[in-house]
């Protein structure tokens, strides 16, 4: 796969849509960004994604395009639902932009008709959410397919330049291609010139840190990893299934029962390929998640025996040393998932550690998915100081585990 797509960038990138004065493109991008407050009064908490969909959308508007930017956000159910309204990130995209930004209040009806019709040269509209129409998500081809026609008659082309759901087979990233003269939007090929180069020859040593909550969200990674890595930190909520796997009590922590097997395989197969695994050594514990309600009551165990009634919120201060330590030879490294609970500050060190270490790399350092991402921003890293942060968790994850992306795929075509 990789390599088809040095060539298919050339092919299909936004220059090859020809001339786009007076066209109306729509754009595909990602901005399902983290917020914060109730419906109608919602806080951007990272805008990250939005500034990363600023440059193709700038350059369309540039190009004297009518720019139509589709969007979804969080997993409303097919129906409109105003908690999940693109109307925040609408109007912060306009601010970043700095272009006036017009909002339709549907996507594929009445406003999204009136909006588009009123686009001049060079002006830039978003649609609510398109996740608001059951055809979007729709696993029927056919519905997808009807939802997709109404979209298409929005526009004269398409880009696709929301990495992050180019994983997912849905209306507004993989049918619309089908529709409308297509191209790949600048967000996406330079998030795929990174994860080809993990996956193509990546210097060594290469080290990968998995984080976040579930093993099961991680099972086709890492088992491509095992064969790839050489070592493969591992922190965050998923940790306590291997911990539990090696025969540790784990107290209250997250457990996946159904994975127990799997991690004790993995642990296997890495002895077997020479891969490490690292694991914790303690673990920062507490009686309860972190709540509005309390303070937190942080307490640093060994990994060997969480008590029970306690529960893992973060990996400890004795871990986070050796993790840092670990990377600190690396070339290249790739880092999906938090450590811990980073959005309380009491079981946010290990993460931290883990995003110092980054920023040391002398190679390609690579923070993947929203949440880290989302962390290192949060946590007031600099940026500049990471070789690439992506855009897409689920969408890297699964190029690194070898599948097709469906909305890359089809630009092919
Ligand atoms: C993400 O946040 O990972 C992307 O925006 C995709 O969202 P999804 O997992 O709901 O499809
Ligand atoms: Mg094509």
């Amino acid at each position: 796969m990789p390599q088809e797509h040095d060539q298919t960038r050339a092919e299909n990138g936004i220059e090859s849509l020809g001339d786009l004065r007076g066209k109306r493109v729509l754009v595909r991008s990602d901005l399902n960004v983290p917020l914060d407050g109730p419906a109608g009064n919602r806080t951007i908490t990272d805008d990250g994604r939005i500034r990363a969909s600023v440059p193709t959308i700038s350059l369309l508007a540039e190009g004297g395009a009518r720019v139509v930017v589709v969007a979804h956000l969080g997993r409303p159910k097919g129906k409109p639902d105003p908690a999940y309204s693109l109307a925040p990130v609408a109007e912060r995209l306009g601010e970043l932009l700095d272009r006036k930004v017009t909002f339709a209040s549907d996507t594929v009806g009445e406003s999204a008709s009136a909006t588009v019709e009123a686009l001049a040269d060079g002006e830039v509209a978003v649609l609510e959410n398109v996740r608001f129409n059951s055809g979007e998500t729709s696993e029927e081809d056919e519905v997808r397919a009807a939802f997709a026609a109404e979209l298409a008659k929005l526009a004269d082309a398409f880009v696709s330049d929301g990495f992050g759901v180019v994983h997912r087979k849905q209306a507004s990233v993989y049918d619309i291609a089908l529709r409308l003269p297509h191209a790949m939007g600048n967000l996406v090929a330079a998030e795929l010139d990174v994860v080809r180069r993990l996956t193509a020859d990546p210097e060594r040593p290469y080290a990968v840190v998995l984080g976040g909550s579930k093993v099961s969200d991680k099972l086709g990674v890492i088992d491509n990893l095992l064969t790839k890595a050489d070592k493969l930190l591992i922190g965050g909520g998923m940790v306590f299934t291997f911990l539990k796997a090696l025969g540790n009590e784990v107290g209250e922590s997250l457990l996946e029962e159904d994975q127990l097997d799997t991690c004790r395989d993995y642990l296997a197969r890495a002895e077997e390929s020479g891969v490490r695994i690292v694991l914790p050594t303690d673990i920062v514990i507490d009686t309860a998640f972190p709540s509005d309600d309390r303070e937190p009551d942080p307490t640093v165990v060994p990994a060997s025996g969480i008590p029970a009634g306690s529960l893992g919120l973060d990996i400890g201060p004795e871990s986070a040393k050796a993790f840092a330590a670990e990377l600190a030879d690396a070339r290249t490294v790739f880092w999906n998932g938090p450590m811990g609970v980073f959005e309380t500050d009491a079981f946010a060190a290990g993460t931290r550690a883990v995003a110092e270490a980054l920023t040391k790399i002398s190679g390609l350092s690579v923070v993947g998915g929203g949440d880290s991402a989302a962390a290192v921003r949060l946590l007031g890293f600099d940026e500049a100081a990471f070789g690439h942060i992506s855009t897409g968790g689920g969408a890297s994850l699964e190029y690194l585990e070898g599948k097709d992306l469906p909305g890359i795929a089809v630009l092919e075509r």
